[in-house]
């Protein structure tokens, strides 16, 4: 299982070098942009170039796995037996559009149902975390070691600025009882400072592919990734999700449990 975990850690490390090389020349240059589910949800023409160029390249490597994508170009996956891809190929995607930083791509790979192997490029950046339960986590190939268990107090967060806004689940209170809050537009960016101790919590209304890769990631960092009910999230669904340190996760649950 190591080995397998090398092997696709090795695979998605130079998928995502070769997806960053293409975005940071296309990041600059004239986009065909159009909207999704409303005015703030884009989609570009690198958008779907760029996950049809992964899902092409993982098909060809892993010709059983089957692969959950944002744009369509992947498989209509209804179980999570055998190796499972998720893929967010433009993460941050009005980043992307508007401010040409702060964008990632994202693969994330679960066996069986259990979190497998992960990989997040922050593409500007160059800065790609990798990694899984059995190898560890790495950034660019630098092992990682765990963040603190820092309590909310001590720590900045990041919520989805609409959930805040409505003070939906008991946001604002979140928001006051830590150092601060900070919104950054992308999930990618997000775990990465979450992985590394910038900041403790990130709660947001997530799909699959903006939180596979992350989760992974995360749980092997042994920070906590839980539903709003604290329990283990499904990952064939979307659902307002906490990651955090163990205590500022315990400590926001409190809280989201006051709010009903
Ligand atoms: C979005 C970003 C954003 C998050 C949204 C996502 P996209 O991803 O990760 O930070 O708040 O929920 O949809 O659409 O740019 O891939
Ligand atoms: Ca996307
Ligand atoms: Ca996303």
């Amino acid at each position: 299982m190591k080995e397998k975990s090398q092997e696709i850690d090795r695979f998605l490390v130079d998928l995502l070098t070769r997806v960053g090389e293409d975005l940071r020349k296309d990041v600059t240059k004239h986009k065909q942009v159009d909207t999704k589910s409303g005015p703030n949800d884009l989609v570009t023409n690198f958008d779907k170039s760029t996950e049809k160029m992964i899902v092409t390249t993982i098909k060809k490597q892993y010709p059983n796995a089957t692969i959950v994508s944002e744009e369509g170009f992947g498989d209509d996956v209804k179980s999570m037996d055998g190796l499972v891809f998720f893929v967010d190929p433009i993460d941050g995607t009005m980043n992307f559009v508007k401010c040409h930083e702060s964008f990632a791509s994202m693969i994330g790979v679960y066996l069986d149902g259990k979190p497998f192997v992960a990989a997040i490029i922050d593409v500007m950046q160059k800065k790609i975390f990798h990694g899984g339960p059995e190898i560890g986590v790495f950034q660019n190939g630098k092992k990682l070691s765990q963040p603190d268990d820092i309590e909310l107090k001590d720590g900045l967060v990041v919520i989805s600025g609409p959930m805040v806004l409505k003070n939906y689940l008991n946001t604002q209170e979140v928001v006051h009882k830590s150092s601060g809050l900070r919104v950054l537009g992308c999930a990618g960016v997000v775990f990465k400072h979450v992985m590394t101790g910038k900041e403790v919590l990130y709660m947001s209304y997530l799909r699959p592919w903006d939180l596979a890769a992350g989760r992974v990631l995360c749980e092997t960092l042994g920070l906590k990734v839980v539903g709003v009910d604290g329990e283990p999230v499904n990952m064939l669904k979307s659902q307002v999700v906490i990651v955090g340190t163990q205590k500022v996760v315990s400590e926001v649950l409190q809280t989201v449990k006051n709010s009903n």
